[in-house]
């Protein structure tokens, strides 16, 4: 594995406010989450609000992606583009991944939102994905901890449900650049066997299927969707490694 830069105390504040606005952002996006809006609308209010409050949506001509944010329903498993002709209905459960940009500084963070009322079946994921991402992150926290144990603790809780782990997309490192070293895997491995380092700052994303693992990418090229249909969820955190633990980057203030 290539070099994984170390941040500075003042670069991690950086991420810090950064990751602070996404989250903030999303809480926002997220109570638009009703029947009859379209994906569209919450773009836009994404949009809006980021720039309004100073930063740029970091999704928006990446790789010549056309939103500020992605919005991913149901079977979506990651990059749902946002469109007019996407309107949430009562049972969806949506997905909003937001990455922001403040004074050059990178913050990405997403979670999940039900649409009125849903099943007992995508609660389950929805809840059970969140436990994903904090178990990563605890793992990431323990003394001595590699990156390959955030992959392990992820897919052996994903595993006690009956649940598969998304293989091909992955978190990543995080700071002036969207797409840093390291790639994080988010499944059981023996790769990843570098130390998780103090002032390494990188996202845990976990994509949890209620069925199997594979994806396919619809012909927009960007829409990731679980190729057996079922259920998709994911949440979302920027961290970084400290001397004794995890501090979390995308929290809002
Ligand atoms: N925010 C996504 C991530 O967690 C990346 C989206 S890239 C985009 O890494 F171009 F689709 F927006
Ligand atoms: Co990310
Ligand atoms: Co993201």
């Amino acid at each position: 594995m290539a070099r994984i830069k170390i941040k500075s105390p003042k670069e991690i504040e950086l991420i810090r406010d950064a990751g602070a606005l996404a989250a903030e952002t999303l809480i926002r996006a997220g109570e638009l989450c009703k029947p009859g809006i379209s994906t569209l609308e919450i773009d836009h209010f994404v949009g809006e609000y980021t720039e309004k409050h100073g930063g740029i949506s970091a999704c928006l001509g990446y790789r010549g992606y056309p939103k500020n944010c992605c919005i991913s329903l149901n079977e979506v498993v990651c990059h749902g583009i946002p469109g007019s002709g996407t309107i949430l209905k009562e049972g969806d459960i949506v997905n909003i991944d937001i990455t922001t940009i403040l004074a050059g500084y990178h913050g990405d963070t997403s979670a999940m939102f039900s649409v009125g009322r849903i099943s007992k079946e995508a609660q389950e994921l929805i809840d059970v994905a969140k436990e994903c991402l904090e178990t990563g992150i605890e793992a990431a926290g323990k003394p001595g901890a590699k990156y390959l144990d955030i992959g392990g603790a992820i897919q052996g809780l994903a595993e006690e449900y009956g649940y598969s782990v998304v293989e091909d997309y992955c978190g990543h490192g995080i700071g002036r650049g969207f797409h840093e070293e390291p790639l994080i895997l988010h499944f059981r491995n023996r790769e990843l066997k570098a130390l998780i380092e103090p002032g390494h700052v990188f996202t845990i994303e976990p994509m949890i299927n209620i069925g199997r693992a594979s994806t396919k990418t619809l012909s927009d090229g960007w829409t990731a969707i679980t190729k057996d249909g079922s259920l998709s969820a994911q949440w979302e955190h920027t961290i970084v490694r400290t001397k004794d633990g995890i501090d979390i980057l995308t929290l809002a203030r």
